[in-house]
């Protein structure tokens, strides 16, 4: 009989080649990678799937401005996409490109299926669509007239197209969302969705005529299947599916994980379970929305242009460091802070100081007191017990924070072990130890069991820092390239008699003095940034509509984020002796609100007062904005004399 083995599939989303990958996309996927990695050792038949999404308006857009085809566009940024994987040692099995047949041919097979079924049907649509998101709004949906998720301008769309009965399966899918409390995680993410789907989910449309860089509607070419219908496909058309070489399909799916950014939670959660439903497949045992990598000017993106380039760090500080820095830095469901400082921080102490110095120190003494032999462990001693109890406890401690995606909390039980070894180091005083011929016997147990903590503690990062255990190896004279993570939970695995060899320090610590910092914004695009062009000005009006309008001054009395709400403000306004509130869909443009406060911008002061996520807004702020999502700021006057009140005209 032959056994079957575990399995383990994770993904990352596919990303959009729009421009190249910041930190914050490397973040996901080196998240994924640690993930299979860790499976793996454990004994996990692994399956790691990331890729390119690769249709779309803006990505037409973009290709044009440049006078290429999308694909010649797409073809050069994936290709930086693959690159920069490789140099974070991300182990994927494949990589799938919408782009390809395999994929698109699965897309309109899943699209005729629910077609055929009844759950798509032909309709007219009229809605508001947001080209940088490649989302549809309904008029209810958008707050101030703008997209609720961006707060860019939409654009009305009436059209024939396709769309998807997703209404018919909200309740089938909150119920199993209650069924299963791990579907989505982590839970503020979960109840964030149980919420979305009990506001009413609608049906959802599917296609698109206005623009052709899509996979065609199997029934109706002159339709493109919307990117997400296409996207989300992804996970199951590279495992295969409804090909007769369906066995990746068959062994792996349903997915373990689909590790996604919250922004994109919704779409995982709620579109891809309901599309699978239509299509009688599986669902995923569990989408887990992960925070953003945030800067001090806000969430790191490609539209705003603060970003850093991986490959920049990586050329300065190697790919483990900055992969440990981003697990350890950044607690998994919820948004942390990059800076390089921190980074370099983190190597100092965690790196250099901690773990470093502790292989040095052992190495060192081992190679001084017994030229180099490992000693034998003898008669245990003082602390001997309380630091195997540690080192007995850590892998078990650490899988439990794995197996919950809790990357901080894996790294920092794996670093009690180092902190405890390295204070064991002073309590044993093994110098003083060597000064007396007697306590040699003791002097080679304190050694062995330093030994035996380095080699635990090695086995367990090496899905986080890949090469480390090569490095580490070659110090000990003891292979650890290929060691399960059984072999880091027990203890007195290591043989004595074996060779230590010195070696430089694994990790250099760096003189924060003479650091220069890399520049934000500094991804080098193969590609020219492409200017943005500027929607055609609208239809004319007269002076007397103009001044239907009253615009007024207005003082940021206090501006605070909404609660359950990412895009919105709330600002609270002087106008004159009046105080006005109003919510603003920008929150992604202003990470620190309260900034805000003393302020004076322009409202709209006579627009109708409407309510947004049960508080009642009034009036609407200006501000200038790219058409394309990238950037926004709110219009401000700043001359003393002008107050709150005046006109603005
Ligand atoms: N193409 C879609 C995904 C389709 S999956 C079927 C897409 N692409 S994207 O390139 O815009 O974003 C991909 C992922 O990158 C998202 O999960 C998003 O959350 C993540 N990130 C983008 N900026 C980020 C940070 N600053 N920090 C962490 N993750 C971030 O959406």
């Amino acid at each position: 009989m032959t056994e079957t083995k575990k399995t383990f599939y994770i993904t990352t989303p596919i990303y959009y080649p729009s421009a190249n990958l910041h930190i914050g996309h490397a973040y996901c996927t080196v998240m994924a990678d640690t993930m299979t990695r860790y499976k793996k050792m454990q004994g996990y038949e692994t399956y790691f799937l990331t890729g390119s999404d690769e249709h779309g308006q803006k990505i037409e857009r973009v290709a044009k401005a440049e006078g290429i085809t999308p694909l010649e566009y797409t073809d050069k940024i994936v290709a930086n996409f693959k690159a920069l994987w490789q140099r974070l040692l991300i182990s994927n099995n494949d990589f799938i490109r919408t782009t390809e047949k395999r994929h698109m041919t699965i897309v309109q097979q899943i699209f005729k299926t629910i077609y055929d079924k009844g759950d798509i049907y032909k309709s007219e649509y009229e809605g508001h669509y947001c080209t940088p998101c490649e989302t549809f709004f309904t008029s209810r949906q958008l707050i101030d007239g703008n997209c609720p998720d961006c707060g860019r301008p939409t654009e009305l769309v009436k059209e024939e197209s396709y769309f998807f009965r997703m209404n018919k399966y909200q309740e089938r899918l909150l119920a199993y969302i209650d069924q299963h409390p791990d579907f989505i995680q982590p839970v503020s993410r979960r109840n964030e969705m149980i919420n979305f789907i009990k506001q009413g989910l609608e049906d959802l449309c599917i296609s698109r005529t206005t623009f052709d860089w899509g996979i065609p509607v199997p029934i109706d070419e002159h339709h493109v299947i919307y990117v997400w219908f296409d996207a989300l496909t992804n996970y199951i058309s590279a495992l295969g599916y409804g090909t007769k070489q369906d066995e990746l399909y068959q062994k792996f799916w349903p997915a373990d994980v689909h590790l996604v950014g919250k922004d994109i939670a919704r779409f995982h959660a709620i579109i891809w379970p309901c599309i699978l439903m239509a299509a009688e497949l599986p669902l995923p045992k569990q989408i887990f929305g992960h925070g953003w990598v945030l800067l001090d000017s806000g969430k790191m993106s490609k539209s705003k242009g603060n970003v850093v380039d991986p490959n920049v760090l990586l050329d300065k500080y190697g790919v483990d460091a900055v992969r440990y820095f981003l697990l350890r830095e950044i607690s998994t469901g919820s948004d942390g802070y990059y800076s390089e400082e921190a980074l370099v921080k983190r190597i100092n102490i965690d790196l250099a100081n901690d773990y470093g110095n502790l292989i040095s120190r052992t190495i060192a003494m081992i190679d001084k007191y017994f030229s180099g032999i490992v000693p034998p462990p003898e008669k245990s001693g003082d602390y001997d017990d309380d630091l195997k109890g540690i080192a007995l406890s850590v892998g078990k401690n650490a899988a439990v924070c794995l197996d919950k995606l809790d990357f901080p909390g894996a790294l920092s039980a794996i670093w009690q072990l180092i902190s405890r070894a390295n204070k064991y180091i002073d309590e044993t005083a093994p110098w003083v130890l060597a000064k007396d011929d007697s306590q040699k016997s003791r002097l080679g147990t304190v050694l062995y069991n330093l030994l035996e903590c380095i080699r635990i503690s090695t086995i367990l990062v090496a899905p986080f820092m890949p090469l480390v255990p090569q490095k580490v190896s070659e110090q000990m004279g003891y292979d650890l390239t290929n060691a399960t993570w059984d072999e880091g939970c027990r203890w007195g695995v290591l043989p004595s008699g074996g060779k230590v060899t010195k070696k430089d320090a694994i990790f250099p610590r760096i003189d924060p003095k003479t650091l220069e910092l890399a520049p934000i914004s500094s991804i080098e695009n193969t590609t020219p940034q492409t200017a943005i062009t500027s929607a055609p000005v609208k239809a004319e009006i007269t002076y007397d509509d103009f001044a239907k309008l009253d615009l007024r001054v207005v003082e940021v009395l206090d501006c605070q984020k909404v609660a359950n709400a990412d895009k919105l403000l709330q600002f609270t306004l002087k106008m004159d002796k009046e105080t006005r509130t109003v919510v603003s869909g920008i929150a992604k443009f202003y990470d620190n609100p309260q900034a805000l406060i003393g302020k004076k911008l322009v409202l709209v002061a006579n627009l109708k007062p409407k309510k947004i996520r049960g508080i009642l807004s009034h009036g609407m702020l200006l501000s200038a904005a790219s058409d394309d999502d990238s950037t926004l700021e709110l219009l401000q006057l700043n001359k003393d004399d002008i107050q709150s009140g005046f006109n603005v005209q």
